[in-house]
């Protein structure tokens, strides 16, 4: 299996490394526009299959994107980071031409990818990615819902005193502080989450978690990448391996949860065809309020990009 990570900076190389130190794929292949940038890394990780015993290929090139032809992958993290004070919604019109060109170069190359967004503003740059490949929206899969919810899992395993392996969790709607996480539907070895924490540090872990990536610009002065790169190399092994995995994952909503026509995390299965099936949890008006809400934070950004291409 031949997986491509477009952007070699923090996310895409990060994911670079998880895929091939995990042996997720055999062939790796890490792209940037910057000159050079991408053959370093993908070399220093090659360097380190020795130590760390692996031996997936990893190869880095500056803008040929015949080398990455005939991917079953294609991971696109290329795109500007958040700084302090940005929204994601900040990077759009940057993000969106870069996200744009680099979409249907992949395309023209490996035109039966499956392909993975993490460029921000996510839900509308998985938007964007869809619109120019014109490839059906079940290849076409936005990375957030994994990052969030292992935000999330991982300030319930610190709040319990408890191994993160142990928590499951859920969440929905866009990545942004719109997003829903799910009590209902979280458990700690099987017993819901609501038995073990009280109510008042529940919504505190909730509010945390929707600003899981805030917390950490404002930590680092640019935006988060090991727990991001991991995410999306789980959802590229859940492809390449046919795991059936069921994990949120950003799609177009055709129906499902009574929305149409926009980007949201949902929970779906993930395998060899990508998002094979999107799966409808019954949700109370709390919640249905909640996804309202997100649905609207993210349509308006899905315009702005519709508004930046009827300019050009
Ligand atoms: P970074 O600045 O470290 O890396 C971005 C890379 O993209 C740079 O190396 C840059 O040269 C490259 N690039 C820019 N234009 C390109 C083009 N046309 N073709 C190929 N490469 C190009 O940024 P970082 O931290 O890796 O973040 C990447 C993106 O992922 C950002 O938009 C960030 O907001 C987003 N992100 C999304 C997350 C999510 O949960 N969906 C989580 C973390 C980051
Ligand atoms: C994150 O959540 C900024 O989307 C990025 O870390």
């Amino acid at each position: 299996m031949k997986v491509t990570v477009v952007g070699a900076g923090n996310v895409g190389a990060t994911c670079a490394d998880v895929l091939a130190y995990r042996e997720i794929v055999n062939e790796v292949i890490l792209l940037d526009i910057k000159e050079g940038v991408a053959e370093g890394k993908a070399l220093d990780i090659w360097q380190k299959a020795p130590i760390t015993q692996y031996d997936t290929k990893t190869t880095g090139v500056t803008n040929d994107y015949s080398k990455t032809a005939n991917s079953d992958v294609v991971v696109i993290t290329s795109g500007l980071p958040r700084k302090p004070g940005m929204t994601r919604d900040d990077l759009i019109s940057t993000n969106a031409g870069i996200v744009k060109s680099v979409t249907e170069n992949v395309v023209k190359y490996s035109p039966n990818a499956i392909l993975i967004i993490v460029s921000n503003p996510l839900d509308v740059m998985t938007y964007c990615a869809h619109i120019t490949s014109k490839f059906p929206r079940n290849k076409v899969i936005g990375m957030a819902g994994v990052l969030d919810t292992a935000r999330y899992r991982a300030f319930l395993a610190d709040e319990i005193g408890c191994s993160p392996k142990e928590i499951q969790g859920m969440l929905l709607g866009g990545h942004g502080d719109t997003m829903v996480p799910l009590p209902r539907y979280t458990t700690v070895g099987g017993i819901p989450v609501t038995e073990l924490v009280a109510a008042d540090k529940l919504s505190a872990i909730i509010e945390r978690t929707k600003n899981g990536g805030g917390e950490l610009v404002k930590l680092m002065g640019t935006s988060a990448w090991y727990a991001p790169g991991a995410a999306a190399a789980q959802m590229v092994e859940a492809i390449v391996k046919d795991q059936k995995k069921i994990i949120p994952v950003c799609i177009k909503l055709e129906g499902e949860y009574g929305i149409n026509d926009c980007y949201l995390g949902v929970p779906a299965v993930i395998g060899k065809n990508g998002i094979e099936k999107v799966i409808e949890l019954k949700l109370n008006a709390e919640e249905k309020a909640l996804m309202e809400t997100s649905r609207k934070a993210v349509k308006e950004v899905m315009s702005v990009l519709d508004t930046i291409n009827q300019a050009v």
